[in-house]
C-alpha cells in the first residue's frame, strides 16, 4: 500500500508486542515516524524501535502507564518534544480479566477500566488538545473488540470497556469533526497475540477444543494476524479515509456479521 503517511507522526500505546507492535510496524512501513509506548517491557519496545530503524524508518520508545493521566500527558509531550507534532494517535493498550461479574474484585475491575477505557480517554484528550491547537487536523484510532458488541461470559470489565471505547469514540468524533480530526475504532476479532496463547499454541485437550470452537465461530475459519489490524489502522490514518469518522470497523473474519453461533458443518441456527 502507499497511503502517503511519510513523515506523519504516530503514537501507538502498548506497542512493544502483539497488535500494537503490528500497528507500529505497518505505520512505519508506510513512512510514519512512530512513538512506541510501553509500560514495563523496555527491551521489547526497544526491539520494535530497532526493527523500524533497521528498515530505514524513525521511531522512539517512551515508557508510560496510559491509565494514569500524568503518564499519558508525559507520553504525548515526549512525542511532541521529539518529533514536533502528533498526526496520528492509536489507543491500543489493553488488558483482559477472566472472572464472573459477581466474583471479580473491585480492584481488578478498576484495573481493567483504568487501562482500557481511561487509557483511551487520557491519551485522546491530551493528543486531541494538541491537534486542535495545531489546527491541521489529525487522526485518532482506538482498538476495541468484537466483545464491545457481543457479550462473552467472564469477560465483564473487558466487554464493558470495549463498548465504552466505541461510544466514547463516536462522541469524540462529533466534537472534533469541526477541527478536521477524525476519530474511529478498529474492533478486532480473535488475533494471534499473547492474550490468546492458549488458543493457538497449547496442546492441552481443553485448549484445543476451545480453539476449534473459536474457529468454527469465525466465518473465515481462521484467527487474524496483528498486521491485519495494522493495515486497517493505516487505512484509517490516511487520507483514503478522509470522510470516515465515528466509525467502528470490524476486523474479525466476519465474526459479528454472523448473528448466531455456527454449528458443525457451517450451518447456522435458522
Ligand atoms: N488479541 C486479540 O484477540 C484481541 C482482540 C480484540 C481486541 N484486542 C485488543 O487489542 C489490543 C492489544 O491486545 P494484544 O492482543 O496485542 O494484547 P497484548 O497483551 O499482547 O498487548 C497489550 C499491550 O498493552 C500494554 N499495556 C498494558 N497495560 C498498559 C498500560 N497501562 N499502559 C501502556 N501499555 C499497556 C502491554 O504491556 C502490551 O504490550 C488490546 O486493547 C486488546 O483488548 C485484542
Amino acid at each position: 500500500m502507499d497511503l502517503h503517511l511519510a513523515n506523519k507522526v504516530a503514537v501507538v500505546s502498548g506497542a512493544g508486542r502483539g497488535i500494537g507492535k503490528g500497528i507500529a510496524l505497518i505505520l512505519a512501513s508506510e513512512g510514519a515516524r512512530v512513538v512506541v509506548n510501553y509500560v514495563k517491557d523496555q527491551a521489547a519496545a526497544d526491539q520494535v524501535v530497532l526493527t523500524i530503524r533497521d528498515a530505514g524508518g524513525d521511531a522512539m520508545a517512551v515508557q508510560a502507564d496510559v491509565g494514569i493521566c500524568e503518564d499519558a500527558e508525559r507520553l504525548i509531550k515526549a512525542a511532541i518534544d521529539h518529533f514536533g507534532r502528533i498526526d496520528i494517535l492509536v489507543n491500543n493498550a489493553g488488558i483482559v480479566s477472566r472472572k464472573p461479574i459477581l466474583e471479580i474484585s473491585l480492584e481488578e475491575w478498576d484495573r481493567v477500566v483504568r487501562t482500557n477505557f481511561y487509557g483511551c480517554f487520557h491519551c485522546s484528550r491530551h493528543a486531541g488538545r494538541h491537534m486542535v491547537s495545531r489546527g491541521t487536523g489529525g487522526k485518532i484510532i482506538s482498538i476495541s473488540s468484537i466483545h464491545g458488541r457481543v457479550a462473552k461470559a467472564n469477560l465483564g470489565p473487558y466487554c464493558s470497556t470495549k463498548a465504552a471505547i466505541d461510544m466514547f469514540s463516536k462522541q469524540l468524533a462529533v466534537e472534533l469533526a469541526p477541527h478536521g480530526i477524525t476519530v474511529n475504532v478498529v474492533a478486532a476479532g480473535t488475533i494471534t497475540t499473547d492474550i490468546n496463547i492458549p488458543l493457538y499454541k497449547s496442546s492441552r485437550p481443553e485448549d484445543r477444543q476451545l480453539k476449534e470452537a473459536v474457529l468454527k465461530r469465525i466465518p473465515m475459519g481462521r484467527i487474524g494476524e496483528p498486521e491485519e489490524v495494522g493495515r486497517a489502522v493505516a487505512f484509517l490514518s490516511s487520507d483514503a479515509a478522509s470522510y470516515i469518522t465515528g466509525a467502528v470497523l470490524y476486523v474479525d473474519g466476519g465474526y459479528v456479521a454472523e448473528g448466531t453461533p455456527r454449528i458443525s458443518g457451517g450451518g447456522g441456527v435458522p
